[in-house]
């Protein structure tokens, strides 16, 4: 069969049955423009999800219904911010990017309020701004509100869709580009969808995944992880009123969706046009990992899972270009490359530079951190890494076993380690964290905790060893400095800025004491505010420090759009990079992981015209001697 033949002749029998009365004679010609240039690649990505189907057609002209109508439902201001958008298609790669990831209401109080803290972001230079799911959610536990009840209601404690439209247009307003988060994996077992199925309405029990018996579900379950074995084993629950075991990747409330349905894919298209057309400017793909389901699989990274999330890019193409998708795949490092590409998701989280920094900074050993990052770092020239030190969630030591192997490391003694050295448990360990998600079976758990906690400061603080505070905040710049600066949009996570500590509190909250990840979402309090102000303070020096470095990186196009290449070095306590771009400048990035001072080959200065340079962050011509370059305990030099 000719595929592209076939899309050109169902595009003309559905656009003769299109309602065109919806569209403007000139936003019609711009859909439909843009219908013949995507509409062959998007017929062949649902082909090959649902080709097989006798209802094929069918879906495909109520999907070119559901993109006819939310493209209409789109705003002038929106409509004009793609044009913009398709003039500039590389603008997350600019000097000027920095991201932050925060809760409305642990970092405001609520959206209204959140409008207040533009000013606070901006002085920072904070032009992404990722808010954290705020949909309505079951009541209790909602897994810090990725379990979704309500994709076009906004969480009562936190305000309406009202609030959030004026939030976005402030924040437009601003230069602050809009950050939502797309869960598509599941829903709640409260989503008007769960509700039809509990009640056997067939239409719905297919937008999930369903079983009368353990049959399939043990089946499936050979091959499958379990991500939150504190909670529950297994991935099926049991729903009573349905009489049915539901597929639950994570919490027992969160209902996987069923991607083979077509009617599954057309119904989160029409929420996901609804997202872009609040005004967001990028959606952060949560989960995505795990969106198709294959027996005799892990059910994990499948190759129709890219299929799918390239037929949602396609459909934004159509209906809403200005947003850009972000993959979140925290998975083996060669199937978090594939998830990033200019027609699947154009950001993506680097999960592996984050878990990695941590490993330096235990080990005080940069060989993995390089090795790693020489094998995974290169992406499309189109995409963008969204680099991060801490997030919301917990720190998987996803590195690959393979490279780990080949430096005479291994993988599960080292994860071990790992574990050990940041919950604290390791003799001399300077970490303050929580053991999260042990499974009694394999042993295996990962590790929450504050960036400043994981760090040193909180341990340092307690024992008031100002030696200790020091190098508490070395490290904590250090790491900064290096996700701003390697190439992509850095991402910082709200109160790491102010070097908050871990919050215990959670342990006393019924709905939170089972999830450790509690302990790094933390209030930003203005007394925390205001103790960054006191120069003696460790926080103080802290947020100075990324202050600092932030305004350097804005004022040189080099840490925008630039090729990065991972160097090797000849002390295994220094990670080393540069960065060129097109104008022929360079950037030579040192950073020492040790509390001592360490000298290095001034052969590296070769990377620079002329062998010379100058350090941006301490203003100072750099000086070799006895052939060395040396530097400081956890120093991290930028030289141009
Ligand atoms: C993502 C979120 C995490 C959540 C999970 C299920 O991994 O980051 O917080 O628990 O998805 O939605
Ligand atoms: C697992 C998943 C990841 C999720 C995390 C939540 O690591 O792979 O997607 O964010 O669990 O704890």
């Amino acid at each position: 069969m000719n595929l592209h033949l076939e899309s050109q002749r169902s595009l003309n029998r559905i656009m003769s049955s299109l309602d065109r009365s919806q569209l403007s004679k000139t936003d019609m010609a711009v859909f439909e423009a843009r219908l013949n240039t995507e509409f062959p690649r998007l017929f062949e990505l649902l082909f090959q999800l649902y080709g097989h189907r006798y209802d094929f057609y069918y879906y495909l002209q109520q999907l070119v219904d559901t993109l006819a109508q939310g493209y209409s439902q789109r705003s002038r201001a929106l409509k004009n911010k793609d044009k913009k958008r398709l003039n500039e298609p590389h603008w997350y790669q600019s000097q000027n990017m920095l991201g932050m990831a925060c809760y409305v209401d642990l970092f405001a109080g609520d959206l209204v309020k959140l409008q207040g803290k533009i000013p606070y972001l901006k002085e920072l230079g904070i032009t992404y701004l990722h808010l954290m799911p705020l949909y309505d959610v079951p009541k209790g536990d909602s897994d810090g509100g990725y379990a979704v009840s309500d994709y076009r209601k906004v969480n009562e404690k936190l305000g309406s869709i009202d609030d959030l439209k004026t939030l976005a247009k402030a924040l437009e307003k601003a230069g602050i580009s809009l950050v939502l988060d797309f869960v598509f994996n599941h829903t709640s077992d409260e989503h008007r969808w769960a509700m039809a199925a509990k009640e056997g309405i067939s239409e719905f029990t297919e937008f999930y995944h369903m079983f009368d018996d353990r049959t399939l579900p043990d089946q499936y379950e050979h091959n499958l992880r379990e991500i939150f074995p504190q909670v529950r084993r297994g991935n099926f629950t049991w729903n009573e009123p349905a009489k049915k075991w539901v597929w639950t990747t994570f919490n027992s409330f969160q209902w996987d969706l069923n991607y083979s349905n077509p009617a599954v894919f057309n119904a989160i298209t029409d929420e996901m046009l609804f997202l872009a057309n609040l005004g967001c400017e990028a959606l952060r793909l949560d989960a995505l990992a795990f969106i198709w389901k294959e027996m005799g699989t892990s059910c994990e990274n499948q190759d129709k899972a890219h299929t799918l999330i390239q037929a949602f890019n396609s459909c934004l193409q159509i209906s809403a270009p200005a947003v850009v998708f972000k993959s979140e795949a925290i998975v083996h490092p060669d199937e978090v490359l594939k998830y990033i590409d200019k027609q699947e998701c154009q950001l993506s989280y680097n999960p592996l530079l984050m878990a990695l920094v941590w490993e330096s900074l235990a080990t005080r050993k940069t060989q993995l951190l390089t090795e790693s990052m020489r094998k995974s770092f290169a992406i499309s020239n189109h995409c963008a890494w969204a680099n991060y030190i801490r997030s919301h969630d917990d720190i998987g030591w996803t590195f690959d076993d393979a490279v780990a192997q080949k430096l005479g490391i291994n993988g599960n003694d080292h994860r071990y380690f790992l574990n050990q050295f940041y919950t604290g448990r390791f003799e001399g360990s300077f970490a303050s964290g929580v053991a999260f998600g042990e499974n009694p079976s394999t042993g295996d758990c990962r590790v929450c905790g504050s960036l400043a906690s994981l760090a040193g400061l909180e341990s340092a603080i307690q024992h008031n060893h100002a030696q200790n505070i020091d190098h508490a905040v070395k490290r904590i710049l250090l790491i900064h400095s290096i996700i701003l600066s390697i190439g992509g949009v850095p991402l910082l996570y709200s109160g790491d800025e102010l070097g908050l500590l871990n919050d215990y509190s959670y342990q006393q909250d019924i709905n939170k004491k089972h999830d450790d990840r509690w302990v790094h979402r933390i209030a930003l309090t203005d007394s925390a505010i205001l103790q960054a102000s006191h120069p003696q303070a460790a926080q103080y020096k802290i947020s100075q420090g990324l202050h600092h470095l932030i305004k350097i990186r804005q004022q040189h196009a080099i840490f925008g759009q630039a090729e990065t290449q991972i160097l090797d070095c000849d002390n295994s306590h220094v990670f080393v990079f540069t960065r060129h771009n097109s104008e022929g400048k360079t950037l030579l990035v040192l950073c020492n992981f040790s509390e001592f001072e360490q000298h290095i080959d001034s052969k590296i200065m070769d990377q620079l015209y002329d062998s010379t340079g100058k350090d941006l962050i301490t203003q100072q011509d750099i000086r070799c001697s006895n052939g060395h370059l040396s530097l400081l305990p956890y120093q991290a030099m930028w030289i141009v």
